[in-house]
This record gives structure tokens, sequence and C-alpha cells, in this order.
């Protein structure tokens, strides 16, 4: 690969009106060392995204002249799907195929490892960005970015700063370290670009290219970025289905924590030893509750033997999603209605309300999905029912409960006690504090079932 021309002739001062780019790229040191060189090319702004959300939160406030993506990661879809819907001029990397039918000339799509090529190319061809750094023919000099420098130690080529005008004074030579000290030197005063004489950006350009391989060889040994895992992942789907709605993108997501979960649950579906691993990230309680209520509800339908694959996956599914309209985690943490009349005066009215209407605006979301499971509504829909009818939204009697609503309902409880009661679980004390409350009908047999388990 060579990175002929990837070094624009610019003159390093910042252009009015610079145009904006976003990378959405797996791995860290190509998206760096890209970013570097779109903006010594192009002199452009670029911005760099590993997550969906924060990138969905930036183009809240922020408008990009064009989205450079790799769509083969986890969350590329989703982020496609967002650029195209804002009409945002794409360049693809999509490197095994499967790629989006190319929807309108805005948008270039490249298969194979010409990574660093096939965007310059792509940039240039949709984005018009070369016009953007001006270069400067009657300079012997060539601007780059100063950190790019950290990738072309030693140096190969004597390096200068722009004094004035043309007046260029050499400050390291042929042969030097450029270190992150000196980095941090210039970028303290506000040196961004740094100068090499036009006769040698020859020797850079190769030295660049043989650095731009070993990191493209490296990405392409390394297996492909793992979607997030876990509370991640579902935080993630959370907070896209909030922003976005349920996409395609996003019921993907949902339905590969879903197939996660059932597949662990089928292989391994010990109650005992999802127990002892909860850790609860506090920050994160509406995703993290949400996951471990999969597992642990998952364990609770096996150990009901009601642990088809297809219940499985309706209870790991509502679960997943069950609070997915809240975004408060205190409000959130609340366990029944009855809890605002005992702490009157910490939640709104407005808070009260959101909290009350949870399950609903929740089963309305998943009613909106495709090729969802029968019943994961429903059960959504009925999880702060309570058996004696005092519940919420209809206040229902456990009769009209669906099992796998019941069941939902003891592990929340479960997962809510394991939270409360760090160390050991100690399931007796579980089972006689809920003995009451789940006294009748299925809810019995319920908690007979986990006290069984005997974790
Ligand atoms: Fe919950
Ligand atoms: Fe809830």
């Amino acid at each position: 690969m060579s990175l002929t021309n990837v070094i624009n002739l610019n003159d390093g001062q910042a252009a009015p009106g610079k145009k904006k780019i976003f990378l959405f790229l797996g791995n860290a040191e190509v998206a760096e060392l890209l970013s570097l060189t779109l903006d010594s090319r192009f002199h452009c702004d670029v911005s760099t995204f590993t997550s969906a959300i924060e990138l969905v939160e930036a183009l809240k406030t922020q408008r990009f002249d064009l989205a450079v993506l790799d769509f083969s990661l986890g969350e590329g879809m989703v982020v496609f799907e967002k650029a195209h819907n804002d009409k945002i001029p794409m360049v693809l990397y999509h490197p095994e195929g499967n790629s989006p039918e190319v929807r309108g000339p805005k948008m270039k799509v490249f298969r194979d490892n010409a990574l660093l090529q096939g965007i310059l190319q792509g940039v240039e061809q949709i984005g018009a960005f070369v016009k953007e750094g001006a270069s400067d023919p009657t300079s012997d000099y060539v601007a780059v970015s100063t950190p790019l420098f950290l990738r072309a130690t030693p140096l190969v080529t004597d390096t200068f700063v722009k004094l004035s005008g043309s007046k260029f004074l050499k400050i390291l030579h042929k042969g030097d370290l450029f270190t992150y000290g000196d980095l941090k030197k210039y970028q303290a005063k506000k040196i961004s670009h740094l100068y090499v004489p036009k006769t040698s950006i020859g020797a850079l350009q190769e030295k660049l290219s043989m650095e731009m391989e070993i990191l493209l060889g490296g990405m392409s040994r390394e297996p492909r970025a793992e979607p997030t895992k876990g509370t991640d992942s579902v935080e993630a789907f959370h907070d896209l289905a909030r922003n976005l709605g349920f996409t395609r993108e996003v019921q993907e997501l949902v339905k590969r924590s879903m197939t996660e979960v059932v597949e662990e649950m089928q292989k391994s579906p010990s109650l005992a030893g999802i127990l002892a691993n909860m850790e609860l990230a506090k920050e994160k309680y509406i995703a993290a509750h949400s996951q471990m209520l999969a597992e642990v509800s998952c364990a609770l339908a096996i150990a009901m033997e009601w642990g088809s694959d297809m219940s499985l996956k309706k209870i790991a599914m509502a679960a997943l999603l069950h609070d997915m309209s809240l975004d408060d985690h205190n409000l959130c943490r609340v366990k029944s209605a009855a809890e605002f009349d005992e702490r009157q005066g910490e939640f709104t009215t407005l808070q009260v309300e959101e909290y009350k209407s949870h399950t609903k605006r929740a089963a309305v979301l998943i009613q909106g999905m495709k090729e969802v499971p029968a019943d994961v509504d429903k059960i959504v829909y009925q999880h702060h029912e309570l058996p004696t009818g005092t519940g919420f939204p209809e206040a229902v009697s456990h009769f009209h409960i669906h099992p796998l609503a019941a069941t939902l309902m003891v592990a929340h409880d479960l997962v809510d006690w394991v939270i409360d009661h760090p160390g050991p679980v100690d399931m007796p004390a579980f089972a006689e504090a809920h003995r009451q409350k789940y006294s009748v009908g299925v809810f019995k047999k319920i908690l007979k079932a986990l006290e069984a388990l005997q974790v």
C-alpha cells in the first residue's frame, strides 16, 4: 500500500468553516493514524467514536459532512442507519460482504484491506474535501499534523516550525527521536502542525505507509471487534431504542443479547453460580439488573420445567426490556408504587407518573418490534402486578398474571434481595421474607421451586 499523496500541501493554518468527518472504527490506533492523516491531507475536523451511543448523542448537537465507518462492527449497522437517516455521505469499510444496498451516489463501499487508500479516495470523491486544505504551491515546505510524527520516529527528514510568512526554523534533525514529551511541548505551544521540506515528503510517506501496514496487518489478524457484551450491550440498546426506536439494527442487538443469555443458561442453568457471581454496576442499575434478571429468570423457568427454547427466549427478552422506558436509576430502583407513599417528597409528580406508566410504555414499544416472541409485551406489561391484585397498571389478580410474568416478578425480587444483602445468598431468609406475598397460585409454586434449588 502506498501513502502517495496522503499528506497534502497545505499551510497548516485553520481554515474557517472546516468540514467535519466522524470515524467509527474498531481499531483505536488505525483510527488515530487515519484521523491525523485526514487532517493533514484535507485539513478537516475529525472526531473518532467507538460507541454508537456517544455518536448518537453527538449527532444531536453537531453536524458532520462525512462519515467513515467500519460496517462490520457490532454497532456498525446502527451507525449506518443513523447516518443514512441524517443524510450524511458515507465511506463504508466492509471487508466481509453483506454490506447494505448502496443507496445513492454519496456512498462508497470498500471490501478489501486497502482501508487507508479506499477511505482517502472515498473522502476525496464524495466529500470534495480536497479543496479545503488550500495547498501552497509557492512554499518549499509541507505542513504535517504534529502528532503524526510519533508514528514516524526516528525522523526521516529534518523538521521545521513556521515562524512567519515564508520563514521556517529547523527544530529537529533527520534521525532524531520524536517523543511524547516533544508532542506535549508543541501542543502546549499550540503548534498543531510541523513542516518538512517538499523534497523529503516521499521519505515521510514511505515511513507512514509502513506504519499503516503494520497497524492494518494487526487489524486483519485480530478477531473482529466484539460487540459490547452484558450490561454494556443492554445499556446500548436501551439508549438506542429510546433515541431511535426499535430500528432493525436495534432489534438485532436485543436479539443477540437474548440469544446469548438463553444459550448460556441452557449450557449451565445453575442459579447458585449466577447469584454467586452477581456484581452490580450501581451507576448502571437499569441495564445491570435487567441483565441479571434475564439470567435468574431463565434459571427459575428451567427449575419450573418451563425451560423450552421459546419460553426462555420470551422471559429473557422480557427481562432485558422490562424497564427500558425508564432512564432514571433512582426511580427504577423503587420496588412498588406503594413506596411513593412512604417516601413522600423524594419524587416529583412527573416522576411518579413516569414510573406508573413505564410498563405500558415499554409494552407499546415492544409491540412495534418485528418477529418478537408472543407474550413478551404482556410479560413486560404485567411485571408490577401483584398476586393480591393490588399492583399496576391493571390491578389484576394472580389468576390473570402470565406464569412467565410471575416467574419474572419472583426473580426480580430475588435479584433485588441479592443486591440489598451482600455476601452469601441466604435463600431460606429470602423465602421467609416473601412467603406471605407469594402465598397464592402459581407464585406459591415458583417460591417452592426456588427453595428446592437449595442455593
Ligand atoms: Fe426492574
Ligand atoms: Fe419496572
